[in-house]
């Protein structure tokens, strides 16, 4: 038995129960009412991070499918980055009633308040892709093997400098995401694990001296943010010498660093364009990576993602226990939450074609091939 449901017979959750079920009636997309305790045709709240992405975009149109395709209606918000947002969107879609939560956090810590108010009403969350923080009420955790993620994006720069080989030294910049998401840190120490017998063999050199978590942060994810910060760096430690390799966790931040760099005449006469890694497989940066400037990123299949999202919330609601893979990485404070991890894959102009293209993710039109 599905315990927080079992805890509906609670009296304050069983007044906040009544309250979801008729405000579920009159929110039902047409309908009929299910039954008490069911899952037919009940509502899900899915609530993503931003727009401004198109990754989620398409997640939230993948969850969507995904639990539509179960019999499920859906309440697709996103909370355009905001912090405050986000929790009064999750907090409406408790009041409308839905019957489970897929939550991408923006702020990891954020969620307790309302997330409490979710487990009074009897209603399962999902944490996707990014895990969220200090409470016990976050039932399963859908991701990628964050770690890897960074591995892949260092391994692809070590290899293409050939640093194995006993090439350099080379100089190279690190990028990290924003310090409210828990995947940075494993996107971060992934990366560093692989860098580091070179950065400290002097093999790699950062010229900007900024080698700390907390120095390379880019809040939010924002692009525009990195190209501020790569131009500092630029301005104020290359004066001489030229970067060779720039560590970008996400495509978004990519983009923001390769303006910077050709702002600087990288791309030009003798100062080619860094290896830059990504992660999203994003369309923007595909089309850089075919076009030669962003060198790398790392795919994620969203499609995959909202599919074992979608079951778990279906699981979780018919009493049947998820499949996880994993049970002992993602410790959020509170407890070690049970997660299924997807593989991520690097990507870069040799292979996109035949992961992405083929792969279905991107037809030839969209990358204007
Ligand atoms: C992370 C996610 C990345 C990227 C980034 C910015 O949480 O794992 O794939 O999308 O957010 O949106």
């Amino acid at each position: 038995m599905y315990n927080r449901r079992a805890a509906l017979a609670a009296t304050a959750a069983a007044a906040s129960f009544a309250l979801t079920l008729s405000a579920c009636g009159q929110n039902s997309e047409g309908g009929s009412k299910e039954k008490a305790g069911g899952t037919k045709g009940a509502t899900i709240g899915i609530a993503m991070p931003t727009k401004s992405s198109e990754r989620w975009i398409s997640d939230g149109d993948n969850v969507v499918k995904g639990l539509k395709a179960r019999g499920y209606r859906t309440k697709l918000v996103f909370g355009e980055d905001n912090p405050d947002t986000q929790v009064s969107q999750i907090e409406n879609l408790i009041t409308q009633g839905v019957k489970g939560l897929i939550v991408a956090a923006i702020d990891n810590k954020s969620l307790n308040n309302v997330l409490q108010e979710a487990a009074d009403a009897g209603i399962p969350v999902i944490a996707y892709d990014r895990l969220i923080l200090g409470t016990e009420h976050v039932d399963y955790y859908a991701s990628f093997d964050n770690e890897k993620v960074g591995r892949l994006q260092a391994g692809y720069i070590v290899d293409k400098l050939g640093l194995k080989d006993g090439k350099g030294p080379f100089n190279i910049e690190l990028f990290a995401g924003s310090n409210d998401d828990n995947n940075t840190k494993y996107f971060f120490n992934g990366a560093m694990s692989v860098l580091k017998p070179y950065l400290d063999s002097g093999k790699l050199k950062v010229g900007s001296g900024q080698t700390q978590l907390t120095k390379v942060t880019t809040l939010r994810w924002d692009g525009a943010t990195a190209q501020r910060r790569m131009d500092d760096i630029l301005t104020s430690s290359y004066k001489s010498g030229r970067v060779d390799a720039v560590l970008s966790p996400y495509d978004g931040i990519s983009i923001g660093v390769l303006s910077a760099l050709k702002s600087d005449g990288y791309g030009s006469g003798n100062k080619p364009l860094p290896v830059l890694t990504g992660q999203d497989a994003e369309l923007a940066s595909v089309k850089s990576i075919i076009a030669g400037e962003q060198t790398q990123t790392v795919y994620k299949d969203t499609r995959k993602l909202a599919e074992v999202a979608s079951a778990m919330v279906d699981d979780a609601l018919k009493d049947k226990k998820p499949q996880v893979n994993d049970t002992k990485t993602y410790d959020n404070g509170s407890k070690v939450v049970p997660a299924y991890l997807l593989q991520p894959v690097s990507v870069d102009k040799s292979n996109y074609e035949e992961v992405l293209v083929k792969g279905g993710y991107y037809t030839d039109a969209e990358l204007n091939r």
